[in-house]
């Protein structure tokens, strides 16, 4: 079995050989890189296994190679990595146990290649490919990996059992794996999923989101979320997503299921755009529909206020799943908070100024918001969709039409709170909030002019009306 190695690879490999062989230290190249390089996938992190101290081996491959390279290293794990070139170089000595990253434990007892290899997740990652003098080049493959790469399987080495538990993580990768690759996961390790589903509790959630933002980036990550949903992991670390699941009934009258629904939302989103944020968005757009949800007589199932009750949701999920709290969160919240908005201007008779206040509250993120609205669109009826998105685009065109006019995306009012204050000789206040948001209104809804003499004499005004007058 050959696999296709770029001449800065080989010259590394051939580097690592003459160190191994120097210090009589049998190194193998392992794991993820093999894989991909046999799936010809790329590739830039290479792992290395060999019999002896990893973080040794490193220094001494680090030494041996041109220019000055900086090992990190972890005595508790026996792992040691360098930058080398646009690669990520790691090395760790051959072990009896697992490797996870959230134990404390140190991983001391050492192994035999064979001992590492079991001790891997899926079979598919536990190639070795041997750096020795008497079979240099050759692929080690005890679990019949290249059975399970052409057959596109996943299957864990050892029970599956033994695997997950050793490291609950491996439940995420193997669904991550299993989207990413468009692979199917072998029954019984389907089956041990749904068994140790309760253990993935001990995991980080930082690492839990690495995978799941994995799944997300996927081309068709609706694949990942129905395995986790239907293995059971879902419920336990994201059980707000699982309350979408299922339709109830009253009266012979049914809604969708939103949990399906959503997924459907999220491969559109990733159809039209790679962005992991918006993405996120899809996913969460609905959120706030389990708490908001009622039966009323005479209309049937409501979902008043899920928009603003998203909005508040994803600020506690972004904590909860340690996503970035920052302008990321804040925009996913905010396409959460107006994701119904531009169907809403759909309809006939539509005002300028609610055009013009969508292009406000939306600002810069306008294009997005039309991106996930169109996504939101999952009727099975064709004829439908089509009306839907030719009424989006009415309302693209019209969005145009008032922002060319007004100018009023990424808008600022004339008149800051900072003036204001000044003006009136008042200290930051309720009051000087009030002014702020009359004058913002007033030209929003098109009541005054965009201009600066407008919205003074506005001020004035309104300020006279409120007992405020000018102290200068
Ligand atoms: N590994 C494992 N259990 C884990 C993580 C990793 O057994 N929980 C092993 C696998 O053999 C894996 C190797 O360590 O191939 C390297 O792990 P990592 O770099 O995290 O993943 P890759 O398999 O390289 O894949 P990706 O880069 O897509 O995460």
């Amino acid at each position: 079995m050959k696999i296709a190695c770029t001449a800065d690879e080989l010259q590394l490999f051939t580097n690592i050989a003459k160190v191994a062989a120097d210090t009589n230290t049998p190194c193998y190249i392992v794991g993820g890189f093999v894989r991909d390089k046999l799936l010809q996938r790329p590739t830039k992190d290479i792992d290395f296994v060999c019999l002896g101290s990893g973080i040794e081996m490193a220094h001494s491959v680090a030494h041996s190679l041109p220019g000055k390279i900086k090992v990190n290293f972890f005595k508790n794990f026996g792992t040691a990595q360098f930058r080398y070139h646009d690669f990520d170089i790691e090395f760790v000595g051959a072990r009896k146990e697992s490797y996870n990253r959230d134990s404390r434990k140190p991983i001391v007892e050492e192994g035999t290649l064979d001992d590492d290899q079991k001790r891997r997740d899926f079979t598919i990652n536990a190639f070795a490919i041997s750096l020795n003098k008497d079979d240099y080049g050759e692929l080690i493959d005890p679990f019949n990996g290249l059975d399970d790469l052409a057959n596109k399987i996943i299957r864990t080495p050892l029970d599956p059992d033994i695997t997950f538990s050793d490291d609950p993580l491996r439940m995420m990768r193997c669904i991550r794996f299993a989207t990413q690759l468009n692979f199917s996961i072998h029954p019984e390790a389907f089956e041990a999923i749904g068994r140790n589903k309760e253990r993935i509790k001990i995991i980080s959630y930082e690492r839990i989101t690495d995978e799941l933002n994995k799944i997300i980036l996927t081309s068709k990550p609706s694949v990942g979320f129905d395995l986790l949903y239907r293995s059971g992991l879902l419920e336990v670390f994201f059980p707000q997503l699982v309350a979408l699941a299922g339709a109830e009934y009253i009266d012979g009258k049914g809604h969708k299921d939103n949990f399906y629904h959503t997924l459907q939302v999220l491969d559109n989103a990733a159809n039209r755009s790679n962005d992991l944020w918006l993405r996120w968005a899809a996913l969460l757009h609905d959120i706030g529909k389990p708490a908001t949800k009622r039966f009323e007589k005479g209309h049937g199932w409501t979902f008043h206020g899920h928009d603003a009750v998203g909005e508040r949701m994803t600020y506690k999920i972004f904590r909860q799943f340690k996503l970035p709290q920052n302008e990321k969160m804040k925009y996913v919240a905010k396409l959460v908070a107006l994701h119904l908005r531009p169907i809403s201007l759909t309809k006939e008779d539509i005002t300028d100024s609610a055009m013009r206040r969508l292009l406000f509250d939306a600002g810069e993120d306008l294009e997005d918001l039309m991106i996930l609205c169109e996504s939101d669109i999952t009727s099975k009826n064709k004829q439908k969709v089509t009306r839907y998105l030719d009424n989006f685009e009415a309302v693209r065109q019209r969005l145009k039409e008032v922002e060319e006019a007004d100018r009023i995306r990424n808008w600022q009012p004339p008149i800051d709170g900072a003036e204001i204050m000044e003006l009136f000789g008042l200290q930051p206040s309720r009051e000087v909030g009030t002014l702020k948001t009359a004058i913002r209104e007033a030209i929003l809804d098109n009541i005054i002019p965009n201009t600066r003499e407008a919205a003074y004499e506005f001020m004035l005004n309104t300020a006279a009306k409120m007992g405020l007058h000018p102290v200068k």
